[in-house]
């Protein structure tokens, strides 16, 4: 690394003449050796190559960590193995959690606290093993039996939807990983996010729940919400209902993240009364299933503008006679039944 010392004269910012460049450029080089830590590389075992878990190990592979084994019996996860980790074994469990000093639990959410206790149990997890998962709902609490026999914990989850392909490798870069980790852990979790391209937002045990049920409402609902938009879309004799929403969708992300609720524009926040009349009506008539979540945004939308002030609250009270009057002719949520006359296409990948 060049460095080049200055010193003020007269509040110029001139080269510093005495010292030559290269001791100057030798005592960088033990400064940041004396300062910064050696990165550490593992030997990596991932118990679940699912869609998250053969693509965190192929990324961490290609950081320079070594991918010794990994486990799964679908013909899915089979396949992405030899996608994405050519050359690295299939085991069972037990085996894999053996042979490795970085463990990858990348299963499902509701199967974590078994698979965690079970390895712990059988002595297949050890003292001064790093054991990681993925899941965006779950802290440190669950890996406590793998605690208990003296491993190191790090909940690690990547604030991303995965197909399980090799398109995910390049969309780690720049992805935010929510991580929980002890005092202990710290250095080592930013150390293996950067190594898989991302960046470390910290969040605390206790706001883990939360922390991951504002993803699924941003990410997962958004696909709903677009699903329905979309068949409002066809139902309008639309015939490519996603060249029209792309841009307006875009820019409309795009306002919301840059200048939250100001970005809101249309006819809540004009008080349009008679156009959200005719908006539930129609939507009504031609595609009843979606009526009900058509009414619960445009209630929470109506409640944000009044609270701030953008809406006075006597155009806000007409608007909420005219939602209470549609929602109850609206089959519940939770009844709605999408009725679809063609295929409604590849499923999304969940989060
Ligand atoms: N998908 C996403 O976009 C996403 C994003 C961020 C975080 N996450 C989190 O990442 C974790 C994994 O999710 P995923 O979407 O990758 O799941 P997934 O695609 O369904 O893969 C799950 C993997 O776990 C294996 N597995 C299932 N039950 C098991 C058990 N009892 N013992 C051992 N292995 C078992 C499966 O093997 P078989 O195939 O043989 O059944 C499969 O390889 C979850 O905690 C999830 O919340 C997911």
């Amino acid at each position: 690394m060049v460095v080049v010392h200055h010193t003020f004269t007269k509040r110029r910012l001139v080269p510093a003449p005495a010292l030559t460049r290269g001791r100057r450029r030798d005592w960088n080089e033990r400064f940041a050796k004396m300062t910064s830590t050696p990165a550490r590389r593992f030997t990596v075992g991932v118990i679940g190559a699912g869609r998250v878990g053969a693509v965190l190990a192929a990324r961490l592979r290609a950081a320079g960590h070594e991918v010794v084994a990994a486990a799964g019996e679908s013909d899915a996860t089979r396949e992405r193995i030899a996608a994405l980790l050519p050359d690295v074994p299939r085991r069972k469990p037990t085996d894999v959690a053996r042979a490795c000093d970085l463990l990858l639990l990348t299963v499902p959410d509701d199967m974590l606290p078994n698979v965690v206790s079970v390895l712990s149990a059988s002595g297949a997890i050890r003292a001064g093993q790093l054991v990681v998962h993925t899941s965006g709902r779950h802290g440190l609490a669950v890996l406590a039996p793998a605690v208990a026999v003296g491993a190191e914990p790090l909940a690690l989850h990547p604030a991303m939807t995965f197909t399980g392909t090799a398109v995910d490798l390049e969309r780690l870069d720049g992805c935010v990983f929510g991580v929980t980790a002890g005092a202990a852990q710290r250095a080592l979790a930013e150390q293996l996010v950067a190594d898989l391209g991302g960046r470390t937002t910290w969040v605390p045990e206790e706001c883990r729940t939360l922390y991951h049920a504002a993803l699924a409402h941003g990410a997962n609902h958004l696909v709903t919400l677009v699903a329905e938009a979309s068949e409002l879309l066809a139902a309008a004799g639309v015939d490519d209902p996603a060249r029209t929403l792309r841009p307006l969708l875009t820019a409309a992300l795009d306002n919301a993240l840059a200048n939250g609720d100001a970005a809101l524009t249309g006819p809540i926040v004009r008080g349009d009364v008679e156009t959200v009349r005719g908006h539930l009506a129609e939507v009504t008539r031609h595609a009843p299933h979606v009526l009900a979540s058509y009414v619960a945004l445009a209630r929470a939308t109506l409640g944000r503008v009044v609270t701030d002030g953008r809406l006075l609250p006597i155009r806000g009270a007409k608007l909420r006679s005219v939602l209470d009057a549609a929602e109850d002719v609206a089959p519940t949520a939770g009844d709605a039944v999408v009725v679809r006359s063609e295929s409604p296409g590849p499923r999304q990948p969940g989060q």
